[in-house]
């Protein structure tokens, strides 16, 4: 397949989706997909017509088994360092920080990386035949894009220790037991997401977005980053802030009124 297309968007109205589509490979993550996924995130999160993202996975055996294996094999070791995990770091932290909620729809196995991509999300849908996993120590890897960071802080140091170390994996019910999936959706988890973010749409934009990054700022992150944002909204909002533009313009002192 072109590589062009190992990861698509499309949009419907209001709700973006991102599909990683490589699903001959159970959508394993190349260098190249990571910078589409990355261009796709400057993208959506620039534009004021998407309200909801839809993250999932073409086919329904895989959302996405994880970085792929022969990509980051042939590489130098120190390049691991350089560039791949590096590189997933940045990506997936683009992701998490997205203004828009992000679904991740997950049909099938999230396995390392796919999993830790999935984390990402802020709502997890599964189809019940879906599986979780950080599979890496079986093949002489560490979940390396977060899974030991972010993933801890969603289901707990204890339980990525568990699925870490014995690269065991859970089942959709386990994973919602745990918190780590929201809702099963037994027709399959696009079409649940899809009508999900519908309703998400239909929810006051700026309210949703706040809320999202008021609850990660709770957890440290990118607290510095939406207090600044959210304080640097609300300068902007007083008489003042005209006034101080007007005297700039008008090269005089500014009368400051303090609202
Ligand atoms: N990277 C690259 N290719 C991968 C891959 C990965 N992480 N996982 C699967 N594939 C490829 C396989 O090589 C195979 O390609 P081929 O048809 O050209 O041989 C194809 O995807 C289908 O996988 P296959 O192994 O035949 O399917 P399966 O149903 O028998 O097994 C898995 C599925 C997921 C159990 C198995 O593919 C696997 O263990 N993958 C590795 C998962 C992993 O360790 N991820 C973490 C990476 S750090």
């Amino acid at each position: 397949m072109d590589d062009s297309q190992a990861v698509l968007l499309k949009r419907d109205g209001f709700v973006a989706t991102v599909t990683l589509n490589r699903p001959d490979k159970l959508n394993a993550l190349t260098m190249e997909m990571l910078d589409t996924l990355s261009a796709m995130a400057s993208e959506l999160d620039a534009d004021r017509e998407v309200r909801c993202v839809i993250l999932t996975g073409a086919g329904d055996r895989a959302f996405c088994v994880g970085a792929d294996i022969n990509a980051f094999m042939a590489l130098e070791p120190l390049d691991m360092w350089r560039s791949w995990i590096r590189r997933g770091h940045q990506v997936f932290d683009q992701w998490a920080r997205l203004r828009q909620p992000v679904i991740a729809a997950i049909e099938g196995l999230a396995l390392g990386g796919g999993l830790e991509l999935a984390a990402t999300a802020d709502i997890r849908i599964a189809r019940p035949a879906a599986q979780f996993g950080l599979p890496e120590v079986s093949i002489a890897a560490i979940p390396g894009w977060s899974g030991t960071q972010r993933l801890a802080g969603l289901i707990g140091a204890s339980r990525v220790k568990y699925l870490a170390l014995t690269a065991k994996r859970l089942t959709a019910e386990q994973a919602v037991q745990i918190g780590l999936v929201h809702e099963l959706a037994i027709e399959g988890a696009l079409a649940w997401s899809v009508g999900l973010a519908h309703q998400i749409c239909k929810l006051a934009p700026i309210s949703v977005q706040l809320a999202k990054q008021l609850v990660d700022a709770g957890g440290g992150a990118g607290l510095a980053a939406a207090l600044e944002g959210m304080a640097g909204a609300i300068a902007a909002s007083t008489q003042d802030a005209r006034e101080g533009l007007a005297s700039f313009r008008e090269k005089r002192p500014a009368d400051y009124l303090g609202k």
